[in-house]
């Protein structure tokens, strides 16, 4: 039997990535819902909703219909059985914690109706480790946002061992309806295409700083001007969070046991005193305005 249409979407976590997410997904004529456990995280991303769509419209990059039928389409609910109980697919955005994306995939499971798929935005985590949580394996995966999801246009499907070919061809589909650019990852592996080769850059730019070489900005400069990318690798760290490379580095760490897997001395020392980055207001630069 085929699986219906996706026609509505539950993103779970409204936070740093799961806001811009949802709002994707309206904007591509979804019908979104959005929840989180924290309500001021949902409220915020609520607000993020208004002033975006707004600030298209009055930079003139999107006509006021297209803007108030995504914003119509798109809701916020503190209920998950609300979010969830008609989803066709859900997207998990939630802290990276293995433990709680089980017991989110879990609750899901009994929530959502039958067909619906569930996906995991977690930057390394792979659903092979969440979707014995569930009694529907074959509909689980990882689908991998980058951030700004509005901007970005790259989105990673990753199958594993448990997920279904049609699965995986819906969720392909779904993501080329976002108007992204999906690949596809026929194996699981840590960190997944981008996030490999991004800790490979951001380890050597730690490194530089680390030994003395040159400072935060003037690594940045070299990035940017020397290979053209469009931020240098601290600013990525601000905006992406250090919280979050620090949990990379830790959890590739525990899995390998090679020290030069741990994370950085500056990584540490940034995310112990909570410069996180552009969410904290400081990281490797001032986010004070
Ligand atoms: N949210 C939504 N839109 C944003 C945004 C944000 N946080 N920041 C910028 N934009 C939009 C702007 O509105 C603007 O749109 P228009 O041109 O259509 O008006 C456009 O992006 C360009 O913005 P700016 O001119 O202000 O700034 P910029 O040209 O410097 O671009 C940037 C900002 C898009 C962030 C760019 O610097 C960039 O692409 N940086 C690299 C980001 C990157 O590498 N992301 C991947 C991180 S890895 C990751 O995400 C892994 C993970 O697992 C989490």
């Amino acid at each position: 039997m085929s699986l219906p249409d996706i026609q509505e979407v539950c993103v779970v976590g409204a936070g740093n990535m799961g806001h811009q997410i949802g709002l994707c997904c309206a904007l591509a004529g979804y019908t979104v819902k959005c929840t989180d456990v924290d309500r001021q995280t949902l409220s915020q991303a609520e607000k993020f909703a208004d002033s975006y769509l707004e600030g298209r419209v009055s930079k003139g990059k999107m006509d006021a219909n297209t803007a108030k039928s995504a914003r119509d389409r798109i809701s916020f609910t503190p209920e998950i059985e609300i979010a969830a109980s008609s989803a066709d697919i859900v997207i998990e955005a939630i802290i990276e914690n293995l433990a709680l994306k089980k017991q989110l995939f879990a609750a899901l499971d009994k929530i959502c109706p039958e067909h619906c798929i569930l996906a995991t935005n977690s930057s390394y985590i792979v659903s092979s480790k969440i979707a014995p949580a569930t009694g529907r394996p074959d509909k689980v995966c990882n689908l991998h946002f980058f951030n700004p999801a509005l901007v970005m246009r790259l989105v990673e499907v990753v199958q594993g061992p448990h997920t279904s070919e049609e699965t995986v061809e819906r969720v392909f589909a779904f993501a080329g309806k976002l108007n992204k650019t999906p690949i596809i990852l026929k194996k699981e592996i840590y960190g997944f295409v981008v996030n490999r080769i991004l800790t490979a850059i951001l380890n050597e730019a730690l490194y530089l700083h680390d030994i003395g070489v040159a400072d935060c900005h003037d690594i940045d400069t070299a990035v940017v001007n020397a290979l053209g990318h469009p931020m240098g690798p601290f600013k990525l760290l601000d905006l992406v969070g250090v919280d979050l490379q620090y949990h990379v580095c830790m959890e590739r760490y525990k899995d390998t046991g090679d020290k030069l897997d741990m994370p950085s001395p500056l990584l540490v020392e940034k995310f112990v005193k909570k410069e996180w980055g552009r969410k904290s207001g400081v990281g490797f630069y001032r986010y004070d305005e």
